[in-house]
């Protein structure tokens, strides 16, 4: 507290057992407050609290304790509470905090109620998710609280003064103070606390009745342990705890009895898909479990972890790797998995975190998936049919292919679903699928301006409809062919310029008959799909930033291996030897439906052009890195028909535009591209990524011919589609390291 006055004059802690213990020992370690009172009706407790420290002042009596308080928190067993606030009723100061630290929050509401009459705006009840399964005053410990929860449910009515320096004292205790309805605490607590409790105490219980109880115990593994030490835990406190939290507690004892019942059905069934699905999906659930508790998906919120990069000046670029696998690819390997009758196994899977999150969503919808281990996975596919309504909205990170995807295959399921994503996805245009996909009869809620989050309407029948396509999006057609599998009769696709056509070659490879004719994709609605395996391809995309990187060091030759040669994909070959790249391209051959090729890159004296039109479609990803071989090359190199670059994961010209000029290069922004004078000195400097991954990695390319060191910030990103980047990059030659993350 500092110099300061101290948050109350007086504090009277009622009940000094382990948590009154350990609230009244941090108050005064931290010096919270002036004096600290004690009372409980157990003599010796209450003597031992004087004797320890724990408490200033050991007060005779209730009304010693109460009286001249300006905070008063009641410790005392659930079931005490309201015989306690009747006695205590006379004495309690008029503009006295009264708080407590109780495990439901309703029942303590209830009992100020029956005793005082009304909920005065200075009754702040209160919870630290704290506790060990010691009890009594010996186990106080002034650092309980320290990097734990304390829960506080102030009433619409409470004083917020109060509120606020309610929190001061636990925040002074080392707790972080979140607040909340008492109605949802409750709810919260039964089912990550209360039951939890009650399944430790019911199982020691059931074993210790067994006939060879002694043996199950002295065989006990660890794992038994860990289970059930919270059965070890106060009887007299759960007892009340389990009483007064009585309706949440049974619904979520309902719900688990309901779900167990399912896996003793299974056992019984021999149904060994059913116990892998729950428990494949239990151990990610767990393995994420500090984000499943926040609300956010298992996989990522990495909008919130700050990452720089940084980069010294030159270097060269030598070795031979491989990428990670395509994401465009692994995305769709999942939904065709999920969907497709039988088991699919895909090698090469990239564990990005956007891929990741699409993994999840459809386990979020009942698919067994395991995996992903070294890139292989193994998805149980449930059939076209064999969706289930996922329990709450589906997190799909910073994937924009993954919104639009998943938004023409939901349209046609029989249940209701909302796909949500992170800060730049939140911004991204779906109006572009929302819009064909309600000509096909698809109910679908935007935000305004056609943003996230989906809200999908379920129950709709589709109908086929012929779409051209205003813009070149693979996204949007990829979308409208899924929602077409569902459709009745055609539905057809024409593109304005070719896109990438995974989507249709991994359907073809699911069995799914895809009519091409020119630039017109269909499919009829009501076939099915069939698992097979997939072998996915390194991503030509993330192997862009190599080819850029090899071209413009100095001494350089790097091999990329087993890299997407899809023609669809290839417009940054194209490009870029057209510019006077050095790029071989070796060992091409077919891998499931899909042409791979090892490509070796050396240095190469670029040359400034004027990037033909017909090759944006195929290179939409790749502009930001080549922007970078742009400046580093002579003369002058112009984009134009490149208006789709302003709604990718960040406005993709402006970005570039603005971290260049932070380096000291000029470019001129054109509506639908920019001109860049190369030869430019690339100086050092702080470029803002803006979250975007291919911002963030194009800049470090920039490092192997810049003058300066560079600083990038908001790169965390770069994990949504390149996991290993830092590593490759440092492994070939780029003097990289970052600051940040976890
Ligand atoms: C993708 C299509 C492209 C691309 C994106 C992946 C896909 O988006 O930019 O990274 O997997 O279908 P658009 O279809 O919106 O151009």
């Amino acid at each position: 507290m500092g110099d300061g006055e101290p948050l109350f004059k007086r504090v009277a802690i009622i009940g000094l057992g382990l948590i009154g213990g350990s609230l009244a020992s941090a108050i005064r370690r931290h010096r919270l407050a002036g004096q600290v009172v004690g009372y409980d009706r157990r003599a010796d407790e209450l003597a031992l609290g004087e004797e320890l420290g724990v408490i200033d002042l050991a007060a005779d009596s209730l009304e010693e304790a109460v009286r001249g308080s300006d905070l008063v928190v009641l410790a005392v067993p659930v079931r005490a509470t309201r015989t306690v606030l009747a006695e205590l009723k006379p004495f309690l100061d008029r503009d006295a905090v009264l708080s407590d630290v109780g495990s439901t929050k309703s029942s303590f509401v209830a009992d100020v109620e029956a005793v005082f009459g009304d909920l005065s705006p200075h009754v702040i009840p209160g919870h630290p998710i704290a506790g060990s399964e010691k009890s009594g005053i010996r186990a106080a410990n002034p650092e309980l609280f320290a990097n734990h929860k304390v829960i506080l449910t102030p009433a619409d009515n409470a004083h917020q003064p109060d509120v606020e320096r309610l929190r001061a004292l636990w925040e002074g205790c080392g707790a972080t103070v979140l607040t909340m309805s008492v109605a949802y605490h409750d709810e919260v607590l039964a089912a990550t606390s209360h039951l939890p409790h009650l399944i430790a105490f019911s199982l020691v219980d059931t074993l210790a009745g067994e006939d060879e109880n002694m043996d199950i115990f002295r065989y006990a593994a660890g794992g038994f342990r860990d289970f059930t030490r919270i059965a070890a835990s106060d009887p007299v406190m759960w007892h009340d705890i389990f009483l007064s939290n009585r309706d949440a507690v049974l619904r979520v004892i309902d719900h688990f009895t309901h779900d167990l019942d399912q896996l003793r059905s299974a056992i019984a069934a021999g149904d060994g898909a059913m116990l892998l699905r729950v428990f494949s999906r239990a151990k990610a659930a767990r393995e994420h479990f500090t984000k499943m508790l926040s609300g956010q998906a298992y996989v990522t919120n990495n909008s919130e972890k700050q990452v720089t990069f940084r980069l010294q000046p030159g270097g060269s670029i030598r070795g031979d790797i491989r990428v990670p696998g395509d994401k465009s690819m692994s995305h769709r390997s999942i939904m065709l998995g999920a969907l497709a009758e039988g088991i699919t196994e895909v090698k090469g899977f990239l564990e990005g975190e956007d891929s990741l999150a699409t993994l999840q969503a459809f386990r979020d919808m009942g698919v067994t998936i395991e995996g992903p281990e070294d890139g292989f996975v193994r998805i149980h596919g449930v059939g076209m049919r064999g969706l289930q309504a996922p329990r709450g909205p589906l997190y799909l990170g910073n994937s924009g292919t993954a919104m639009r995807l998943f938004a023409g295959l939901l349209a046609a399921q029989p249940f209701d679903s909302e796909l949500t994503g992170d800060a730049s996805l939140s911004k991204r245009p779906m109006g572009r699928v929302a819009d064909p996909l309600r000509a096909m009869g698809a109910v679908i809620d935007t935000a305004e301006g056609g943003r996230p989050p989906l809200k999908i309407r379920g129950g709709h029948k589709l109908t086929g409809i012929h779409y051209e396509m205003p813009v070149a999006s693979a996204q949007v057609k990829s979308c409208l062919l899924l929602a077409g599998l569902y459709a009745e009769g055609v539905t057809s696709v024409t593109e304005p310029a070719p896109t990438r056509d995974h989507t249709e070659r991994m359907l073809e490879g699911f069995g799914y008959h895809v009519h091409r004719d020119g630039a017109t994709a269909s499919v009829t609605g009501g076939g099915k799909l069939t698992a097979c395996a997939i072998d996915v391809p390194a991503d030509i995309s993330s192997a862009a930033f190599f080819l850029v990187a090899g071209s413009i060091a100095s001494d350089a030759e790097l091999v990329l291996r087993h890299v997407g040669m899809n023609p669809t994909r290839v417009g940054v070959i194209n490009i870029l030897r057209q510019m006077g790249a050095d790029i071989e391209v070796l060992e091409e051959r077919e891998i499931g439906g899909e042409p791979v090729a090892d490509l070796r890159v050396r240095s190469a004296e670029l040359k400034g052009i004027d990037i033909p039109e017909d090759q944006v479609p195929l290179a939409i990803d790749e502009f930001p890195v080549l922007f970078i071989a742009a400046t580093c090359a002579q003369g002058r190199t112009v984009l134009r028909g490149a208006e789709e670059l302003r709604v990718k994961e960040s406005d993709r010209i402006r970005v570039m535009a603005d971290g260049l000029a932070a380096l000291g290069v000029e470019t001129t922004v054109t509506p639908d591209g920019i001109v860049i004078d190369g030869g430019q000195e690339i100086g050092g400097g702080a470029v803002n990524s803006h979250g975007d991954h291919r911002i963030a990695m194009s800049f470090a390319v920039a490092s192997l011919r810049a003058t300066g060191p560079i600083e990038i910030t908001d790169c965390a990103n770069v994990a949504t589609s390149f996991p290993s980047f830092v590593e490759l990059a440092q492994q070939t030659g780029i003097q990289i390291r970052t600051e940040g993350g976890e």
